[in-house]
């Protein structure tokens, strides 16, 4: 049994804030004694991290990625193994990532291929949603099953026709479904059908570069979509989770279902809150870098979202990481934005531009603890032992150093993708050591984890609504 205490750190969780000493034994955490008293209460360590002016924070909870995902005719480009290390050296220790579905085949098909990919690989824990692209009486009874084996949220698509996509009657159908197996809907809210005339329409205009790829995607057409969502959940009496929400008007729908004490919920991503159109509108095809659905919106739309965090009308910031290379990869969308796969990396950037928004003042340090690491750990039941720095919750444990200054760049970054859509970014802020189960796979910013460390977690159904 290894025996490690973090000294002198100030202790944040998404409750409180404290000057604390942390004693992990055996990978869990076992107490938080005052500072300094560690020896006097007879704790003794194998290691001894000095935390003196750094914060500790609970590991990061990713609740949205996407690694080797088959998507826009290519594959994401990062996988478990290289998407989870790059995870680590940004302070998240957790990862849920979608399994699929594919068009006529089986749940547990989709299933049994995701967890190839990953066992063996992580060097962090992670757990899987199940995304729906065919609902039928042989894929909702396998909902249940999937529930039992701790995979207990479905994602399913009002966008890409022909692709994801569900009508209404099989949303309906797998809501109601969820209500009664306590699986968590996930929806992507756009009007995909809508868009695809548009995209039709531009392309035949001529409107063939990336910053359209934001024009036809209309905002309205995220909150129509929202809005069908959370009526479809009222109908099925079933919750709803509306994950990578990016427009104001559609945080408006939000806001108005939870109003009505609806369990509504809500995710956005950093890059709706840090980048905006006039990135999509970058010259030649650099907009591509930014391409990724629901799009980016102008930048006034950053304060409704600002403002849900806040108020808990948006509960989670998760990353929807889902790279692709700007050469090879953005590049088959030349000519015709509707060809540019969708997606964009930050998996390693979450914890830090979070960070860089409590020293902005968008949000507080708890905050900041919440929707990142607790909140998203409650969201898909994966709490008590994620997301928080309580005795006999697992030892995920960040040492944040606040004071260190970081430009954000494909230079340094560690995830496989050949740019950052942060670069140049300057943060206040910086990961130094990260503990995963109480194993030290960031050790003073030298990687220090493995392949095969980390452990798929079965999750419980959504603890949120406790
Ligand atoms: O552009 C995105 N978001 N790509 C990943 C797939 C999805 O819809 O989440
Ligand atoms: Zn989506
Ligand atoms: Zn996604």
């Amino acid at each position: 049994m290894t025996t490690t205490i973090i000294s002198g750190g100030l202790v944040i969780t998404a409750a409180d804030e404290t000057r604390a000493d942390v004693l992990v034994e055996d990978g869990k955490v076992a107490a938080l004694a005052s500072p300094g008293s560690a020896y006097a209460r007879g704790w003794s360590a194998d290691r001894t991290i000095d935390a003196t002016g750094k914060y500790v924070i609970p590991g990061g909870v990713d609740a949205h990625t996407h690694f080797e995902l088959p998507f826009g005719g290519t594959s994401s480009s990062d996988t478990f193994e290289t998407g989870t290390r790059a995870a680590a050296w940004g302070g998240t220790t957790t990862v849920v990532d979608f399994a699929v579905q594919s068009r006529g085949r089986a749940l547990r098909e989709g299933l049994d291929a995701w967890h190839a990919k990953a066992e063996g690989k992580c060097a962090i824990d992670y757990a899987f949603h199940m995304i729906l692209s065919d609902v039928n009486d042989g894929s909702l009874k396998e909902m249940d099953l999937l529930v039992g084996e701790g995979v207990t949220s479905f994602k399913l698509f009002m966008a890409y026709p022909g692709v994801f996509y569900s009508d209404d009657g099989q949303i309906l159908r797998a809501m109601q479904r969820s209500a009664g197996n306590g699986g968590l809907i996930m929806m992507h809210a756009e009007n995909g059908i809508a868009i695809d005339v548009l995209v039709e329409q531009a392309l035949a205009a001529g409107r063939t570069d990336p910053r359209y790829h934001g024009e036809v995607r209309r905002a309205l057409l995220e909150a129509e979509a929202t809005h069908r969502a959370v009526q479809l959940a009222r109908v099925a009496g079933s919750p709803l989770y509306v994950v990578h929400v990016s427009a104001e008007e559609a945080v408006a729908e939000l806001v108005q279902a939870r109003d009505k004490g609806l369990p509504v919920f809500g995710e956005t991503c950093p890059q709706y809150l840090f980048l905006s159109t006039d990135n999509l509108a970058e010259p030649g095809f650099e907009g591509a870098k930014y391409v990724c659905s629901t799009p980016l919106r102008p930048r006034e739309h950053q304060a409704a979202l600002w403002r849900g965090l806040r108020s808990d009308d948006l509960q989670v910031v998760s990353t929807d990481h889902c790279p692709f290379c700007f050469s090879g990869q953005k590049e088959l969308g030349r000519g015709d934005f509707s060809k540019i796969p969708n997606g964009l990396p930050g998996v390693e950037n979450r914890m830090d531009l979070l960070h860089q928004a409590v020293v902005d003042g968008h949000i507080s340090r708890r905050r900041w603890i919440e929707i990142a690491c607790a909140a998203p750990a409650r969201m898909f039941g994966l709490a008590p032992h994620k997301g928080t720095i309580t005795p006999g919750a697992d030892a995920d444990i960040v040492v944040y150093d606040p004071h260190a200054t970081q430009t954000i760049s494909a230079e340094t970054h560690h995830m496989n993708v050949d740019y950052s859509a942060y670069e140049g970014r300057r943060v206040t802020g910086q990961v130094e050591t990260v503990l995963s189960r109480g194993e030290v796979v960031i050790d003073r910013r030298r990687f220090t984890g493995r392949a095969g460390h980390g452990r798929f977690v079965p999750r419980a159904t959504c603890q949120y609504l406790n």
